[in-house]
């Protein structure tokens, strides 16, 4: 019988309610205890009752909490720019981390967290990208590594996902590149959507614990919306190794397609099945056929795999360092556009839909799964009047973890 491991959740509302969830209907193991929760408005919370029943004390920070209790574990689901000074707080009060993804809004800050881990006399920060926890994802990831498909060439997932007004006004920091002077960086790329890129570098990490790190990034912004930040993004990375990685995501579509993805080695090409399926299927060249089932199964390995790993003093799997190639490309993307540029306003419509309403790019859909199907950027196509020639960002040294 492993020994208890008790854990805090901060943020209640949002996606703090899949954590919930996970506690209240026992999808966790018993030994893994949620003895406190932090939220000082948790208006959006879905389990109020429970927390009462339960007798969980509910605190409106983390210092209050640690006045009271110290938990072995602290899992944050709060918005992005609160992620750093949270972790480093918990990991200075000794407690262990899992931070929702994506890590942070800045390499930066990242750094800052990578540093307080560094003299927190071994507590660790996992990330919580779930794919990555997943055993479908392990095993893939696991004949990566042994060369079970040859060399990588190329990976390429592309995921249109209309996000209605009601989505960016659920928070003040949804769509924001900062809020009061904080970096928050929201966009698909880096909220809704970042598993998608993390999963591609992560995979192609040399190591369990690690994911690729970029060399170039080349990428085209966009947005149809009344946001800061950008809805749409399409970038190249190329892998220190040469490998080169596609994303394409938005937020500005008309219609829900995606995550599809494929991967091409040498002798085999990894793509996901569609539908409900969503299963890793890895074909050889000889023609045979593996399927390695769906990185959606088991959400909870996150929590199961990082408490295993705080009793057993083994390395987090996906950790901060891992979770800093993402931030790498995010960063660059960034970098890249001095300023977003808005699609043409006679693509630009807007669809009401019950008490909520839609604003997306006409024929965006099109384009960017052609993009996909052929491998390039819109600005690459010839014939995209809106697109713009994007410069590749070198990453430089001291940009890199
Ligand atoms: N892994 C996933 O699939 C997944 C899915 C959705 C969101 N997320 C991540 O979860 C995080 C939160 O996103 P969201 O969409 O749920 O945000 P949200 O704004 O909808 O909810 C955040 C919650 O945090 C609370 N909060 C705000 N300030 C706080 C503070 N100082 N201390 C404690 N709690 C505070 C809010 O009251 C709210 O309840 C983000 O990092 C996001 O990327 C992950």
């Amino acid at each position: 019988m492993p020994s208890n491991v008790s854990v805090a959740l901060v943020g209640l509302g949002g996606y703090g309610n899949h954590y919930l969830g996970e506690f209240f209907n026992s999808e966790l193991p018993g030994h893994i205890k949620l003895v406190a929760v932090v939220d000082p408005n948790p208006v959006s919370c879905e389990h109020l009752a429970e927390i009462k029943a339960a007798g969980l004390p509910l605190f409106p920070d983390l210092d209050a909490m640690y006045k009271d209790i110290k938990p072995d574990l602290v899992i944050i689901a709060a918005p992005i720019h609160l992620h750093t000074p949270m972790t480093c707080k918990a990991l200075e009060m000794g407690s262990h981390v899992l931070c929702e993804k994506p890590l942070a809004a800045t390499l930066d800050d990242a750094v800052t967290m990578l540093e307080a881990q560094e003299s927190s006399g071994g507590r660790q920060v996992a990330v919580g990208y779930q794919w990555s926890y997943a055993p479908a994802t392990i095993r893939l990831k696991k004949d990566i590594m042994g060369g079970r498909f040859g060399r990588p060439l190329r990976m390429k997932t592309i995921s249109l996902w209309p996000r209605m007004a009601s989505y960016y006004a659920r928070a003040p920091w949804a769509g924001r590149i900062k809020l009061g002077g904080n970096y928050v960086m929201d966009s698909p790329v880096t909220n809704a959507t970042a598993h998608y890129l993390h999963n591609m570098l992560y995979l192609l990490g040399a190591e369990d614990y690690l994911a690729a790190v970029p060399e170039k990034v080349t990428a085209e912004i966009y947005r149809a919306k009344e946001t800061e930040n950008y809805d749409t993004g399409m970038v190249r990375v190329i892998t220190e190794s040469g490998v080169e990685v596609l994303f394409y995501t938005t937020h500005s579509c008309k219609h829900q397609i995606g995550p599809l993805l494929q991967f091409d080695f040498e002798d085999a090409s990894i793509v996901f099945a569609g539908g409900a399926g969503e299963v890793y299927i890895a074909r050889f060249k000889g023609g045979t056929v593996e399927n390695y089932g769906s990185p959606n199964d088991m959400p909870e390995a996150k929590v199961v795999l990082t408490v295993d790993s705080i009793l057993d003093g083994g390395r987090f799997r996906c950790d901060a360092r891992a979770a800093c190639s993402h931030l790498m490309v995010t960063n660059a993307i960034q970098k890249s556009a001095a300023d977003i540029p808005v699609f043409p306003s006679d693509l630009v419509k807007e669809e009401k839909l019950d008490n909520d309403s839609l604003v997306y790019a006409s024929a965006l859909d099109e384009v960017m799964l052609q993009c996909y199907s052929s491998n390039i950027l819109p600005s690459e196509f010839g014939s995209v009047h809106w697109a713009r020639p994007a410069s590749e960002i070198s990453i430089s040294p001291d940009f890199k973890i």
